[in-house]
């Protein structure tokens, strides 16, 4: 082969790449509103920024006709490039190429840029459209997907990992995004399950819809599996480069800071009147989020899942903060099993990645009831307090309104190493609210009195005034401060400030036992 020819089998081979599975899969893809794996990668990336490896990978399988049928590149596309200048990894599976399904040679690519994340300290963006396991390779396929679990699980706590789900997502497909800290979805696109819709007909007699089964919205709200629900390709791509805009690129770095034009002054009088007078009338957390960061720049992560509980990103003064609040808007803002999982999840992942945490409080305890007990919320509860106590990120708690039972000391309490707590006047901190307490100290009292409903709202209003403020807790130093909500801004910026290089390490373990 003389040198033009060697030229010409380069640029024949990389237009191959380019085509992918051909014209027709990729025009189905386009009809479906999907965009191409290449596409997709091109709009993640910095434009001009992508350098590809293992462009010239082929599958190695020999039976099932799959000799005959080699595609250039075998169905992912792998390689780094920058998001807003900054160093990621990413890896696009091709659905048009023999469904996006995990190879032997494919799975390498995608090993080979996991590991390169982990010897340079930079993300790991997964844009997933599979089919799963390839059939045709049997079990090396199966091999092909532990190669990428196991390092999906050495990576996690390391390197941000952010799986974005593009298409169908089967099998083996579903368990790395699983591990990964964040997925995304594309309603209408995209679908996430271990077995299919057929497969679950077979074995259980149930119908049920790709949609209903595993459908953006069922796994934003029903099973927690994803964090954000998108309406299209490339409002999940948006969705990966702003998540990254929060996240240091490796958990020995600090988050990235911005320039702030947001005053650190800025006082909210609007904050003052934000908590109705009854302390059972609900306020919306986000709105007193909103007012207090950065911007008003509140990016809601899990936003479907327990809405009970809110958490997220924002800045305070350019540094980005995770924010964790209870939502009176929804069950009066009490923890159940699923908003303690969501929370866990959440505080964890900030701590991993030196994110601070900014908790605001307004818990009236955990949800009673024999769901939640037989389901499981003493165990489910305690991934949220293990979460809080592990944490040497630094943890600033506003209690807002109601702290009770033991949520107060889950919810960042002084005790649990908060390092700056405190409250609001509107602050009511107590073992239980005053009418249960009141049942159970004066039940005979009540029941013997001449007015009964009368001695109730007596021994209530007694209650109230000794438990329902910020201070017998104040006293006893379990905060730090009573402030004005309108200076809650300032002062968490000031205390972010003080804690800029804060440093705590837990005894030597292995690692610990949390209750998973
Ligand atoms: C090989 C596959 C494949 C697979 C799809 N294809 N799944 N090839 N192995 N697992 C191929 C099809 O043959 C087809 O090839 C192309 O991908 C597109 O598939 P279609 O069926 O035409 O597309 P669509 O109708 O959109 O349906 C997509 C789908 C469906 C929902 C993903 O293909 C499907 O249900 N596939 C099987 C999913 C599954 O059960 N996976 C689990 C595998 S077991 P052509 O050449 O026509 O383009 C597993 C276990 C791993 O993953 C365990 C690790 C823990």
């Amino acid at each position: 082969m003389d040198r033009t020819e060697r030229l010409a089998e380069l640029r024949r081979r990389r237009e191959q790449s380019l085509a992918g599975g051909g014209a027709e899969r990729v025009a189905k893809m386009h009809e479906k509103g999907c965009l191409t794996a290449r596409e997709r990668m091109d709009l993640l990336l910095d434009p001009g920024s992508f350098v590809e490896i293992g462009t010239h990978v082929t599958h190695r399988a020999r039976d099932f006709g799959m000799d005959a049928r080699r595609i250039v590149g075998d169905g992912v596309i792998a390689g780094w490039g920058t998001v807003d200048g900054r160093l990621v990894y990413a890896f696009a599976q091709d659905f048009t190429v023999f469904g996006g399904t995990m190879s032997e040679a494919n799975a390498k690519k995608i090993c080979a840029i996991m590991d390169l994340a982990m010897d340079n300290g930079a993300p790991v963006v997964g844009l997933n459209d599979s089919g799963g396991a390839r059939i045709q390779e049997g079990v090396l396929s199966l091999g092909a997907y532990a190669d990428v679990f196991l390092r999906n699980t050495m990576a996690s706590g390391v390197v941000p990992q952010i799986s974005a789900i593009m298409g169908p997502c089967a099998g083996g497909a579903v368990y790395s995004p699983a591990i990964t800290d964040f997925t995304i979805m594309v309603e209408g696109t995209s679908h996430m399950f271990v077995t299919g819709p057929e497969v679950i007909r077979a074995v259980t007699s149930e119908d049920v819809s790709f949609e209903d089964l595993g459908g953006a919205m069922t796994h934003n709200s029903k099973s927690g599996v994803a964090h954000f629900a998108v309406r299209d390709d490339a409002d999940c791509v948006r969705h990966v480069r702003r998540l990254l805009s929060f996240v240091p690129s490796n958990n020995a770095e600090d988050p990235p800071r911005r320039a702030a034009t947001d005053p650190i002054e800025r006082r909210d009088p609007g904050l003052a009147t934000l908590v109705p007078d009854a302390a059972d009338r609900p306020y919306d957390m986000k709105d007193l989020v909103r007012r207090v960061v950065d911007d008003g720049d509140f990016f809601e992560v899990h936003e479907h899942f327990a809405a009970n509980l809110i958490v997220g990103f924002a800045r305070l003064n350019g540094r980005p903060v995770g924010i964790v609040g209870n939502q009176p808007q929804v069950l009066a803002g009490v923890l159940d099993i699923d908003s303690s999982v969501k929370g866990a999840r959440f505080v964890r992942f900030c701590d991993a990645f030196n994110i601070p945490l900014v908790t605001f409080e307004d818990v009236p305890g955990f949800l009673p009831g024999t769901r939640q007990e037989w389901g499981g919320i003493i165990r489910h509860g305690a991934k949220l307090l293990y979460a809080y106590c592990e944490a040497t990120v630094p943890k600033l708690t506003v209690v807002v309104r109601k702290a009770y039972g033991g949520a107060y000391d889950v919810m960042s309490s002084k005790h649990i190493r908060g390092d700056y707590n405190v409250a609001w006047p509107t602050a009511e901190m107590a073992v239980m609210g005053a009418e249960g307490a009141v049942n159970i100290l004066y039940r005979e009292e009540i029941a013997r009195a001449a007015d009964p409903a009368g001695e109730r709202r007596r021994r209530v209003a007694e209650y109230n005034e000794k438990f329902a403020s910020p201070w017998i807790a104040a006293e006893l130093g379990y905060l730090d401060d009573v402030i004005e909500p309108e200076d809650t801004r300032p002062k968490l910026i000031a205390a972010l400030e003080m804690l800029r290089n804060k440093r705590q390490t837990l005894p030597f373990k292995k690692h610990g036992n949390p209750p998973l």
